[in-house]
């Protein structure tokens, strides 16, 4: 249970454990939907009998709403077989169907429950608990990390990993598996590392790796030189700079098994019929703050691609004003938490004027997400600190998504184009992976201006919502006033503003492909230079031409322009984050705000 509630952070939603008692035929176990305290109340309540050997997990639901049913660990074999499971098994469906055909009868939604039986159908073949994961796991399509223990073999824990966290803890007399070294890292600093598709099987006194055939793999053990708290963070200071790493595997999570054999996206829950998506003549996207500049760049990709007007709306602005909503209109209501009040109450008055709901929303089982018509969860995992970072790079890539089966389905874009989009999609992970790398400079800039007093954002086209976020979370997390603009609008005002040494970032399109609009932005840029500004300039590698207008200069990895979004983001994030850590302030927790605003 510390283990548990040391990772309760990378979800909340449900937790449970198994217990090898003295019962041979029938492990112990306790689960509830909601979060840690609420097990451990049942465990006071309704104590499990003593064992020295289990499994526990916190859960952060991908499928199957957070209930107890639904709440690992799962039973198999009569209750002899527990199974715990962090990561999504793409082919769980088929694999569900096979197992049903044979009678087996399942208690729960989950794809993890799929898993257990599959292991106990391989141990009653007489195979233990150990050959039995290999055999599944090879089986198994998707990330995953699994764990399972059997009431016959009450010394041993078997556990499977698979772009899936599972780490081994090395103690004295007794061994560890975790998602993370946080589960146990105040028993022992001692831990293994394990390789993709690898089996570990740890008893009280003996630790055996094996690859998928069998064969044993000698790993060298490492000492960890985290303390508890910083390994909840994965090493990073903050959970704002954990979050921000773990960007590329949230944008690969979102993008993952999201088209069916017929290349139709999958939704995650509810459906709205093709009909009236094949109808609808307006798109209306609701959102607040960071949501809603997903929502602009949205804009521009489905306006882009789908040829229907996208109108962005605050949620808090868009129910007072009597817009014009009908049956026609598709409600697209982007959320991290699914709990913002504003955007729960616009969302039910746009579906009482007849129009249907797609939410996109972070949070499995969250309001939003209950309410909706349809479901596209964006998979970034708990999102923690208070500023949101990988949600957004999440929700932009899902409102990809759904523009791109709205234009198949209206038949804007055909499937060579909708692929060639997904295909360049499939590229940014790494690409974003590489920013991050390559950050290091933006972090020594940005101390270098912590006492700094204003800062001003410049964009066009998806590089304005760029330039909203960026001031945006410099307001949020460093207290400074930071004022996001579109290029082109300076002129028209702001541009008084501008006096000498003023810090201006400026997002530069790329100078190459049709109807660039490079050089209108240079332009900009030589209107506040022309004034003394000292412009800070985001560019595409390869374009010499903008360090001849930049007082910095920091250059992205090449992408088409509607994808950008995806990396100019991230060095605004990590400028913001890193400025504010500078001058002390709470990075997680910034004053005034809340994670989620569930207030109107
Ligand atoms: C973003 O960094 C802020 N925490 C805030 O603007 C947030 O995006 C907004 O409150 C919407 O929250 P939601 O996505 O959970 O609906």
């Amino acid at each position: 249970m510390a283990g548990l509630a040391r990772l309760e952070y990378r979800g909340y939603d449900s937790a449970g454990i198994a217990v090898v008692t003295a019962d041979r035929e029938h492990l112990a176990m306790a689960k509830k939907a909601g979060k840690l305290a609420i097990l451990a109340q049942e465990l006071k309540d309704r104590p499990l009998p003593p064992g020295t050997v289990a499994i526990g997990h916190t859960r952060w639901a991908t499928h199957g709403a957070p209930t107890d049913s639904n709440a690992h660990p799962h039973m198999a074999a009569g209750g002899r077989i527990a199974i715990i499971h962090n990561g999504i098994i793409e082919n769980y469906a088929s694999l569900r169907s096979e197992l049903e055909a044979v009678g087996v009868v399942f208690s729960s939604d989950t794809d993890t429950e799929v898993a257990g039986h599959m292991i106990a159908a391989e141990v009653d073949d007489g195979k233990d608990l150990a050959q039995a994961m290999r055999d599944v796991t090879r089986r198994l399509e998707g990330a995953f990390t699994l764990l399972a223990i059997d009431a016959r073999e009450p010394q041993t824990v078997v556990g499977a990993r698979r772009n899936s966290p599972l780490v081994v803890g090395l103690g004295d007399g007794e061994n560890f598996l975790g998602s993370d070294v946080v589960a146990f890292i105040e028993y022992t600093k001692k831990a293994l590392e394990l390789g993709q598709d690898e089996v570990v099987e740890i008893t009280p006194d003996r630790v055996v790796v094996t690859d998928a055939s069998g064969a044993v793999v000698a790993r060298a053990p490492y000492t960890i030189d985290w303390d508890a708290t910083a390994a909840e963070k994965g090493g990073f200071s903050t959970f704002m700079e954990k979050e921000i790493h773990d960007e590329p595997a949230a944008v690969a999570d979102t993008l993952r098994d999201r088209f069916n054999e017929f290349g139709k996206l999958k939704l995650d829950g509810g459906l709205i019929a093709d009909t009236i998506l094949g109808s609808i003549d307006k798109i209306i996207v609701l959102a607040c703050g960071t949501s809603s500049y997903a929502g602009l760049v949205a804009k521009y990709a489905i306006e882009h691609w789908c040829r229907i007007p996208v109108e962005v709306e605050y949620s808090h602005e868009f129910r007072y004003r009597d817009p014009v909503v009908s049956v026609k209109t598709l409600v697209v209501a982007i959320s991290q938490s699914g709990e913002t009040m504003d955007t729960i109450m616009a969302m039910r008055y746009a579906q009482q004027q007849g129009a249907s709901v797609i939410a996109i929303v972070n949070v499995q089982g969250s309001t939003i997400a209950r309410e909706a018509d349809a479901v596209l969860y964006t998979r970034a995992g708990p999102e923690i600190a208070v500023a949101s970072t990988k949600a957004l790079v999440a929700q932009i890539t899902a409102t990809y998504l759904l523009g791109m089966f709205l234009a198949e389905l209206r038949g804007n874009k055909f499937p060579g184009e909708v692929r060639a989009i997904l295909e360049q999609l499939g590229e940014m992970p790494a690409k974003i992976q590489r920013v991050l790398d390559t950050a290091e400079p933006i972090r020594a800039l940005a101390r270098s201006m912590a006492g700094e007093r204003t800062i001003l954002f410049l964009g066009r086209h998806v590089g304005y919502p760029v330039a909203l976020e960026g001031a945006l979370k410099l307001k949020e997390l460093a207290y400074i006033h930071a004022e996001g603009f579109a290029a082109g609008e300076l002129k028209h005002g702001p541009i008084a503003l501008v006096e000498k040494d003023l810090p201006i970032f400026v997002i530069l399109p790329s100078p190459n492909g049709p109807g660039s609009l490079h050089s209108k932005v240079l332009s900009n840029i030589q209107e506040v230079r022309a004034r003394g500004a000292r412009t800070i300039v985001l560019a595409e590698e390869g374009d010499e031409v903008a360090a001849k207008y930049a007082s910095e200069i920091f250059y992205l990895p090449e992408a088409p322009v509607l994808l950008t979004p995806l990396l100019a983001l991230i060095p605004l994030q990590i400028f913001a984050c890193e400025l504010a850590g500078a001058k002390g302030n709470d990075v997680d927790q910034p004053r005034n705000l809340a994670k989620s605003v569930t207030v109107e």
